[in-house]
């Protein structure tokens, strides 16, 4: 397994799930996505929409509206409870994120060509000792990610299909987004696109 200390705080495993794990990865997420179809979220206050569509897995789900950013046991638009987390997810966490605890939220979001994502920080967590970690499957993305201030100096690097990122510790605060979908890089979904999945441990355990 190769691994790219990025920053300090900020590792990529390229390749982490080889194409049997992706496909057998993809075909569980889309089970997910039948009990949880994917939504609109928007921005808060405005009420703009993201250029990515959004679900979430495990027992709490990241959603933005009009009424701001939090994470939710249930659907925004179904009511229903967020699907199980699939196996080779909890496996995942287990396997790199160095956190004794499990994750609670996998954030499942979908690009198409044209869709990206501001400079965020991920902060509507209670337990900052936990890491992020992502998982990309599909067209590659061109991601990049600076420190915990805006305006600072940034990495760019390229999220393959089957890639594996953390970022934890000096890096949990870290701005990142992606600049840019690459079409046509991958041939794991049959609609084209990217799947991008974020654990994240929500609240601090007892
Ligand atoms: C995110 O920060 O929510 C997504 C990052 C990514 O798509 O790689
Ligand atoms: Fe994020």
């Amino acid at each position: 397994m190769i691994r790219v200390a990025v920053a300090p705080g900020v590792v990529h495993w390229p390749g982490y799930l080889d194409d049997e794990s992706q496909a057998a990865l993809a075909a569980e997420l889309q089970a997910v996505v039948r009990q949880a179809p994917f939504f609109q979220p928007r921005m808060p206050k405005t009420g703009q929409p993201f250029s990515v569509r959004m679900t979430n897995c495990g027992p709490l789900g990241w959603v933005s509206d009009e009424r701001g950013y939090r994470y939710q046991p249930l659907h925004p638009e179904t009511g229903e409870p967020w699907p199980l987390m699939p196996a080779p997810l909890l496996a995942a966490w287990a396997e790199l994120s160095g956190y004794p605890h499990p994750p609670e939220a996998c954030l499942i979001n979908r690009y198409e060509a044209g869709a990206r994502m501001g400079l965020h920080q991920d902060r509507d967590e209670q337990d900052f000792a936990a890491p992020v970690l992502s998982l990309s499957l599909g067209d590659a993305a061109l991601f990049r990610i600076g420190g915990a201030t805006r305006g600072g100096r940034t990495v760019s690097l390229k999220l393959a299909s089957g890639d594996a990122l953390l970022f934890g510790g000096a890096a949990r605060l870290a701005y990142h987004g992606v600049d840019r979908i690459l079409p046509g890089s991958s041939r794991l979904l049959p609609q084209g696109g990217r799947l991008n999945l974020t654990l994240r441990r929500v609240t601090k355990p007892a």
